[in-house]
């Protein structure tokens, strides 16, 4: 059985084939509405989702499997009673075919994958990791026509707490030649963890201390908020890197600005109708990607 519990676990062949789902799904989502039908999968959400809960729950629904749901399971599950991940986890897997998960604490999804019958889908674990989110930035951009060996992306913002930078470095670092520009504030720079696997996966990794310093022919511009609910000290306190118009426009027509929402400041709206906005777009390809991903881990296992 198999679990999706971090990026670094996909290479570029299941990566092909899991957007070559996705893109059949996307041309002919009526030969796939029945495909999980019978099954249960459970959402459960101990941390707050717009985005992650609802393409999961439409995901599910529209390959035609029903979904159990805790929305604010930190306050509405057992958990407040103080019951363990493990042990709540053991009992969902006795109801369902999939658990899809999201958790504050780092290792939520690898301990729920070793107690749980059924595949766990980890929807966020803390600031460490957020691979489905990964997963739809790449297809995204595999959307647009980008080739990944050679590509350059600059990871913008809080690269210290973002679990979708994290993510998303790691499935980067699959493919060849790739070049990782990273923008923050000096307290919010990447840790050395992320810079030395890319080192040793054969990426390079460049630290920038503004957008004058990348290529104007950059292929990704990532850019994230600052994750105020995962720090308390007031000093800490960020500088933003606004992408707005002006700093669009030094960029070329091909560099496209993601964003895995929401949005603070640091995407200002009037950037939205620019051809390479892609954010909204990234969001509902969120949908198709755990849709691929649902049908491809609970009926191929
Ligand atoms: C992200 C997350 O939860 O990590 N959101 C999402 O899943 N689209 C990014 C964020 O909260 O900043």
């Amino acid at each position: 059985m198999k679990h999706i519990i971090s990026c670094e676990q996909f290479d570029r062949s299941y990566l092909d084939h899991l957007f070559s789902i996705a893109d059949d799904m996307m041309e002919h989502p009526e030969q796939y509405e029945n495909s999980l039908s019978g099954k249960v999968i459970a959402t459960m959400f101990f941390e707050p989702s717009t985005r992650t809960r609802l393409s999961f729950e439409a995901a599910i629904l529209r390959l035609g499997a029903k979904n159990i749901s805790t929305e604010n399971a930190m306050e509405a599950s057992s958990a407040t009673k103080g019951e363990s991940l493990e042990d709540t986890i053991r009992v969902i897997s006795g109801y369902t075919d999939g658990i899809v998960i999201r958790h504050f604490d780092k290792r939520a999804a690898q301990k729920a994958a070793q107690v749980s019958d059924v595949p766990i889908f980890n929807a966020g674990s803390g600031s460490g990791s957020h691979p489905t989110q990964s997963l739809l930035d790449l297809y995204t951009m595999h959307k647009c026509g980008k080739k990944f060996d050679h590509i350059t992306v600059a990871v913008v913002g809080d690269l210290l707490f973002g679990r979708t930078v994290h993510s998303l470095i790691k499935l980067l670092a699959v493919y060849d030649h790739v070049i990782i520009y990273g923008l923050s504030s000096p307290n919010f720079a990447l840790p050395k963890e992320y810079i030395d696997y890319l080192r040793i996966h054969g990426a390079t990794y460049i630290s920038c201390n503004g957008f004058e310093e990348l290529p104007e022919n950059i292929d990704v511009i990532y850019n994230t908020r600052t994750q105020l609910e995962r720090f308390t000290e007031s000093d800490l306190a960020p500088r933003e890197f606004v992408v707005n118009k002006k700093v669009l426009n030094r960029f070329s027509e091909q560099t496209i600005l993601l964003h895995p929402l929401p949005r603070n400041a640091e995407i200002a709206t009037d950037v939205d109708d620019d051809p390479r906005a892609l954010y909204f777009k990234q969001a509902h390809n969120g949908m198709w990607v755990r849709m691929a991903l649902l049908y491809d881990t609970i009926l191929n296992g």
